[in-house]
């Protein structure tokens, strides 16, 4: 998730690119970039690893001077493909240095393209896959149909990329002009006097202009200080929706939203479908960096799955898949009791350690105890890079995009996501799923960000039942099946946001202690599952509500579209789309985060930073 600008205009455009980079860092703290075209035909790049400081200092070190231009781009960025290092860092260029790209997205045939371009002799100079278009770019222009024509150039390259990707393309021959593009990928055009931009959010020119276009699936733009123009990938004029940006400059730094954690949130549908694209190619699901072999796979006899915090509550979800689909027994345990207890590891023990930072210290210690029991560990990790899946014999990314709120939420849901794919991939090498039986579940996913976009659409509910319930003195959550560690993270969220007593119980556990908490008038959140997937459970639960309703509670509901049986439990009924049963923790838990959020804003909290804790939690 990086951080775009491009800026063709009458003002310094080293200074407009740095200013939109600035508003844009949450995208990405791995490096920094920026292209800068002159007038007389010169391109100038500089580029930097780490926070925009960097570059700056790094700027000043070689002298702003050089950077002379009207027109540029600039990138912050978000790693994926290849480490956090100055050569990895956007923008990049073709070997003439006359083409440079920035990019935020993946690109998921660049292993083909790259393989192309170097059969043709073309040396790369980083590891990205954004460094293929910006040869290819370079090549289209020099020969063929294309050959002089710098849009078409463009347009080209972009009808042979794969994936998701947004592009700003900048050529030295033609110093006025600034190409963009994009698939699945934000892009926005800012429309000023005798200026304009592109880039992946307005912050990036608010200062500047409200006026923008929203550009549409696989459409290009051309940029010039006169005027913009909108085509598809052939060519062909094309419309984009024009908008006025109604947002003033410090809001517009988190895209609108008063808080981080409130943009991330709505955030999930996209980082629920990053996390799944490009993980099943073939009839077959593919992990990121699969050094265990398929037959190390067929060799598992048990599965240890350790995390922390939120990630754990993503182990124990999917602790319900892994067995349904594999029939191998796993453990869900918390980093931090895992080492001290002497868990019973061999060499086909396959231990899953789950953490959005990649750096957690309790996390990354379980990991080295499992390695040296001679475990094979398998990271799912939010963070290209990091300590955890660098240590780990294999690796898979969640790409949720950098996560600036402490409380973790589209990270969960990827985490979520990503732990079902390591258990497809389990079922497929030992042969407990049919082919077509992991394809269905896999459709199954691949559906679930539509699923989450429909429940953000009705959280103004959630937030009106926040602001009513916020001066509780507690607040109980229940859960069965999957539903319990929904309700384990919802009492999470409300510790850590609102500094609110919560607990998250298994309904069943009610009647051995936890009922007697029951009073008048408490709140008590129910996670309930499918009336038609688990029948049983739901019945089950449904006599929980009743017997706590009894008691006085305030029953607060969360259950499938149409479920006319609990209605008269409910005090407060919240409804969320019907989904297969082992999904329904990607629905169920973002209106226990908008609760907690909301809460706590009603308390006058600071939702993004809350008192004591830190993102990154690097000591045991
Ligand atoms: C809760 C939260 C924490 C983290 C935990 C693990 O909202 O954010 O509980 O989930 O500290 O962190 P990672 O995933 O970075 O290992």
């Amino acid at each position: 998730m990086c951080g775009i600008v491009g800026y063709v205009g009458h003002r310094p455009a080293l200074d407009v690119v740095l200013g939109g980079l600035r508003r844009m860092e949450y995208r990405g703290y791995d490096s920094a970039g920026v292209a800068v075209l002159d007038g007389a035909g010169a391109l100038t790049v500089e580029r930097k690893a780490g926070r925009l400081a960097n570059l700056e200092g790094r700027l000043d070190e070689v002298g702003r001077e050089h950077f002379g231009g009207t027109a540029g781009m600039g990138h912050t960025r978000w790693a994926t493909h290849g480490a956090p290092i100055d050569r990895n860092s956007h923008p990049h260029r073709d070997a003439s240095e006359r083409v440079a790209v920035v990019h935020n997205g993946i690109i998921e045939n660049f292993a083909a393209l790259r393989a192309e371009l170097e059969a043709d002799g073309v040396e790369m100079a980083s590891d990205t896959d954004t460094e293929t278009a910006a040869h290819l770019v370079a090549r289209a222009y020099t020969e063929g149909d294309t050959k002089g024509d710098f849009t078409a150039s463009v347009a080209a390259v972009c009808r042979r990329l794969e994936g998701a990707f947004t592009l700003v393309v900048t050529h030295a021959d033609h110093p006025d002009t600034i190409v963009a593009a994009r698939r699945s990928s934000p892009l926005v055009v800012g429309v000023g006097e005798g200026e304009h931009f592109v880039a992946s959010d307005v912050a990036a020119f608010i200062e500047h202009t409200r006026e923008a276009v929203e550009l549409g699936q696989d459409q290009l733009v051309v940029i010039t200080r006169e005027g913009y123009d909108v085509l598809d990938f052939h060519g062909d004029a094309a419309q984009a929706k024009p908008f006025t940006v109604d947002w003033d400059l410090s809001a517009a730094e988190k895209g609108g939203h008063e808080y981080f954690m409130l943009k991330e949130i709505e955030e999930q549908p996209e980082a629920l479908a990053n996390t799944l694209r490009g993980h099943f190619e073939s009839g077959r699901i593919i992990l990121d960096e699969q050094r265990i072999s398929d037959q190390d796979l067929r060799d598992v006899d048990k599965v240890f799955v350790v995390a922390c915090g939120s990630a754990y509550h993503s182990g124990l979800v999917a602790k319900y898949a892994i067995e349904h689909w594999t029939r191998l027994p796993v453990e869900v345990e918390l980093a931090s009791e895992f080492r001290y207890r002497d868990p019973v590891l061999d060499r086909d023990t396959l231990v899953v350690a789950v953490s959005q930072s990649g750096e957690t210290a309790d996390t990354l210690e379980a990991v080295r105890h499992a390695r040296e029991q001679k475990a094979r560990v398998l990271a799912v990790c939010n963070t290209n890079g990091a300590q955890i899946p660098r240590e780990s014999d294999a690796v898979l990314y969640t790409h949720a995009g950098p996560e600036i709120g402490v409380a973790s939420t589209k990270a969960f849901l990827a985490q979520i996501a990503a732990n079902y794919l390591v258990g497809l991939a389990l079922a497929q090498a030992r042969g407990t799923k049919y082919p077509d039986e992991v394809a269905r579940e896999y459709a199954e996913l691949e559906a679930m960000p539509a699923a989450v976009q429909k429940v953000l659409s009705t959280v103004e509910q959630v937030r009106d039942l926040g602001r009513r319930i916020a001066d509780s003195k507690a607040i109980l959550f229940l859960g069965r099946h999957v539903g319990f560690p929904v309700a384990l993270e919802g009492a999470l969220k409300l510790k850590e946001l609102a500094y609110m007593h919560a607990e998250g119980f298994a309904a069943g556990e009610l009647k051995h202690g936890p009922i007697a908490l029951i009073e008048d008038g408490l709140p008590v959140v129910v996670v309930m599952p499918s009336p038609k997937g688990r029948a049983v459970l739901h019945s089950k639960l449904v006599s929980n509500i009743s017997e706590i309703q009894a008691r006085g509670a305030r029953t607060i509901v969360i259950a499938e579209e149409g479920d006319e049986t609990v209605r008269p439990f409910a005090d407060e009924l919240i409804e969320v789309p019907a989904v297969p049963t082992l999904l329904q923790p990607l629905v169920s838990t973002v209106p226990l985060q908008v609760l907690a959020a909301e809460i706590a804003r009603a308390r006058g909290y600071d939702v993004d930073k809350p008192r004591n804790l830190a993102k990154s939690v690097t000591v045991e």
